[in-house]
């Protein structure tokens, strides 16, 4: 009696302490979770040897996807022996399956294998590029997006994507301006916010989320003449105020790894930089998660003029990078600069310990094959309800740069002419940086339209022209089977066959711009325009007199001076991913209105590059009714202005905002200030308008930008609908980092400006005391 008396004592005992040891409150829960996690790694890490440690820190690549060397072949032998970390580039659960069970039953300390991939804008549902999600300025809806492509990814054995790529860039010539969000530290914040937010989830051990690696850091987006892996130099003042913003706003938002860049920052390349590595990254923002390299960015330090495989990989795990992708440097050199005393054995625990953690938080101790159910790939990928939103996504992507005489909305009755290189081929529809697609079952642009017009609509297509006239650089344009077919007959002949087809037509739907592959890596242009044999084809269809829509293909802003000119429509439908042509169709004719806004400005000429609206004033600045001016900062040939602005786009249906207010004029820190306007839809149709806020601080101890986006709003209006628009403006929004880098604001007078873009605004004042 007595004896079951003390049992059940004990029993209740070790229920009552599981309970009290159990937290509440989700911070405290983190915490013990972080303690226990830490129990575990360190008991791992006292088992390892020094040759296991530097082991984890080695990341290969499958060599399914690759932007470089590959250096390594014999990837199964390394695993057994312990001496890599993880892979990337493997897709399918029973191959990763079968990769990760060498691991886990083949090598001394059976630690899982990270898998990852470049998960950039979906897994297999493809959705629209990054610059094109970022035009529809829906946070929402890229957080559903970057979900939807975790799921997918997890499905097929993958559970690290190598995204978001945050690189602000305000230089169209750099090709990679694709892959992020534009030109606005703020937008680009909240879109890397919602794309960490849709990988992760709420759990990293949850089956369906994936570790999310932001990139590249840092200033990628800044190199010098817009040509890609050069240089960046930069003064620390624009840094803080308007690159770093959103690698931070992702760090904040829970980040697990981050990437460094290929570019040399004022002097020290970014992978062995560390100011910016430990300094900033570790000690000012608090990053407790994995650094990786880009791909073989160690190695590349020799070219970068650091010293030899051995100095520049000490150099880089001396700077705070963990994990080196893909060179091996870290693998073949850091034994030997630990026996050197030039690498501390202690910092290689560091590194070894995030890789590890890294490992843990997904789940992978607990069970190394979590991500690996066929069953799951079966079922979710290229799931009806992810396709639905792929062609939501691409529709809300869009932008209507010009609708003169409100041609678009087309009726869907008579024959549509769909002439150009972009009409037929569904493998430049994902996009740049979509290496997973299915791109031989990717609907074209004419296949997609007509599986939404069927026989209401004739439609009939012709390539009326190639690519571009040179066959060297379309084939450089074409890569990775994103073939475009080309005719070798002369251009015009090509052109005559296509006024053909073009004549028996009612409308003209010109496809055209460039290929997927002129934007995304190693794709920079000098030049911005449709290559030159498409705007010839252009013209001849604009001859023939009957109206002409340019639906645009395009990874990058491009000067349309004299399409904006004389062609009556603009539809900018960038790359919209899978479901490109039905959503064209739908916008083309009317099932949805059009209510994307640019994430980035469209300059008149390539020379006004970097050209951005946040710009600075200047002592000089161009004056309202002259554009030219001697002495004045401005062009003797082109006047300073974008051909459209940053926040631009248009909708079948007119906005019209009046009434802009302010509840008060004077604003004191720890209240708020509100903006409101009536905005009320004038025109035909339901729809979407992005309510834009901006703010200038007019008089500060450093110059400021002329006006900054702090805040905007998607309203949807029906018909006739009017509705007031709030904003809050706090003394928060108003700080900066000045001259010393404190990030404070500073009392005195705040222009905000409300509008449809940074542009066409209305203004009223305010004070900060
Ligand atoms: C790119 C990265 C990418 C990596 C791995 C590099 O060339 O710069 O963005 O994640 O390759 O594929």
């Amino acid at each position: 009696m007595k004896s079951k008396f003390y049992l059940f004592f004990a029993l209740l005992l070790v229920v009552l302490a599981g309970a009290m040891a159990q937290p509440k409150d989700p911070k405290d829960l983190e915490k013990q979770h972080d303690r226990t996690m830490k129990v575990f790694i360190d008991a791992l890490l006292a088992k390892m040897t020094l040759a296991e440690k530097i082991g984890q820190l080695n990341l290969l690549t499958a060599g399914e996807a690759t932007t470089g060397t590959v250096v390594s072949t014999d990837i199964d032998a390394k695993i057994k022996a312990g001496q890599l970390g993880g892979l990337f580039s493997m897709s399918s659960p029973e191959r990763i399956r079968k990769t990760q069970q060498i691991a886990v039953e083949q090598s001394r300390l059976k630690i899982p294998l990270l898998f990852g991939m470049d998960v950039i804008h979906g897994y297999k549902t493809i959705f629209p590029i990054p610059l094109a999600l970022a035009s529809s300025w829906d946070t929402q809806l890229i957080k559903q997006t970057a979900a939807i492509a975790a799921k997918e990814a997890t499905a097929d054995g993958i559970h690290w994507a190598f995204s978001p790529m945050v690189d602000i860039s305000r230089d169209p010539r750099w090709g990679r301006i694709s892959e992020g969000s534009g030109e606005d530290p703020y937008l680009g914040g909240l879109i890397a916010k919602a794309m960490v937010q849709g990988l992760q989830g709420n759990s990293l051990a949850d089956k369906e989320t994936m570790l999310a690696c932001v990139k590249h850091f840092a200033l990628y987006g800044a190199a010098e003449a817009g040509r890609d892996y050069n240089t960046t130099d930069m003064s620390l003042h624009r840094m803080y105020n308007e690159y770093f913003y959103p690698y931070k706003a992702a760090i904040d938002a829970g980040v697990g790894s981050i990437m460094t860049s290929f570019n040399d920052i004022n002097g020290i390349p970014a992978t062995a930089n560390k100011w910016l590595l430990t300094d900033v990254l570790r000690k000012e923002w608090g990053f407790t998660g994995l650094v990786v390299s880009d791909y073989t960015s160690v190695n590349e330090l020799i070219d970068h003029g650091l010293g030899d495989l051995e100095e520049v990989s000490a150099r880089s795990i001396n700077a705070g990078l963990d994990m080196d992708m893909v060179g091996e440097g870290f693998l073949t050199t850091l034994k030997a600069s630990v026996a050197k005393g030039r690498v501390s054995e202690a910092t290689i625990t560091e590194a070894c310990r995030k890789v590890l953690e890294a490992k843990y938080k997904l789940g992978l101790f607990e069970d190394p094959y979590r991500y690996c159910d066929s069953k799951r790939a079966e079922k979710e990928i290229l799931h009806p309800s992810h396709l639905e939103k792929a062609r939501e996504a691409a529709t809300k992507s869009f932008v209507l740069l010009k609708n003169k005489d409100q041609l678009l909305p087309l009726a869907k009755k008579g024959t549509v002419a769909l002439i150009g290189p972009l009409a037929a081929t569904g493998a430049n529809m994902p996009g740049t940086w979509s290496i997973s697609a299915d791109l031989e079952n990717t609907a074209s642009l004419f296949e997609g339209m007509q599986a939404v017009l069927g026989d209401k609509v004739q439609l009939v297509h012709h390539l009326g022209t190639n690519l571009v006239s040179d066959p060297a650089y379309q084939a450089r344009a074409t890569l990775f089977g994103r073939e475009i077919k080309r005719d070798p007959r002369a251009e015009e002949a090509i052109r005559a066959e296509a006024l053909a087809v073009a004549a028996q037509a009612d409308v003209i739907v010109a496809a055209l711009g460039e290929s997927s592959e002129m934007s995304g890596e190693s794709s920079s242009r000098s030049d911005l325009n449709i290559p030159e044999n498409q705007q010839r084809l252009l013209k001849a269809l604009l001859e023939t007199g009957k109206p002409v829509v340019l639906v645009l293909f395009t990874g990058r802003p491009l000067t349309l001076t004299w399409e904006d000119k004389h062609v009556p429509a603009i539809l900018n439908v960038w790359f919209a991913g899978t479901e490109t042509g039905k959503a064209v169709a739908d916008v083309l004719f009317g099932d949805v209105v059009p209510a994307g806004k640019l994430p980035v400005t469209f300059p008149k000429h390539v020379g006004q590059v970097p050209i951005y609206y946040a710009h600075k004033n200047t002592g000089r600045p161009q004056q309202k009714e002259k554009w030219f001016e001697k002495f004045r900062s401005n062009y003797l040939d082109v006047d300073n202005e974008p051909l459209y602005p940053f926040g631009y786009g248009l909708s079948y249906t007119q906005f019209n905002y009046t009434d802009l207010k302010l509840d008060k004029d004077q604003l004191q820190a720890g209240q708020q200030i509100q903006v409101s306007l009536n905005i009320q839809n004038t025109g035909s149709y339901d729809g979407y308008e992005i309510v834009q806020m901006y703010i200038q601080d007019v008089v500060g101890s450093v110059t400021r930008p002329v006006k900054e986006l702090k805040g905007f709003e998607k309203v949807y209006l029906k018909k006739g609908e009017r509705k007031t628009v709030t904003f809050t403006i706090t003394e928060e929004d108003l700080r900066f980092f000045n001259a010393d880098l404190k990030f404070q604001s500073e009392p005195g007078t705040f222009q905000v400006f409300v509008g449809p873009n940074s542009r066409d605004t209305q203004s009223l004042r305010f004070v900060l005391n």
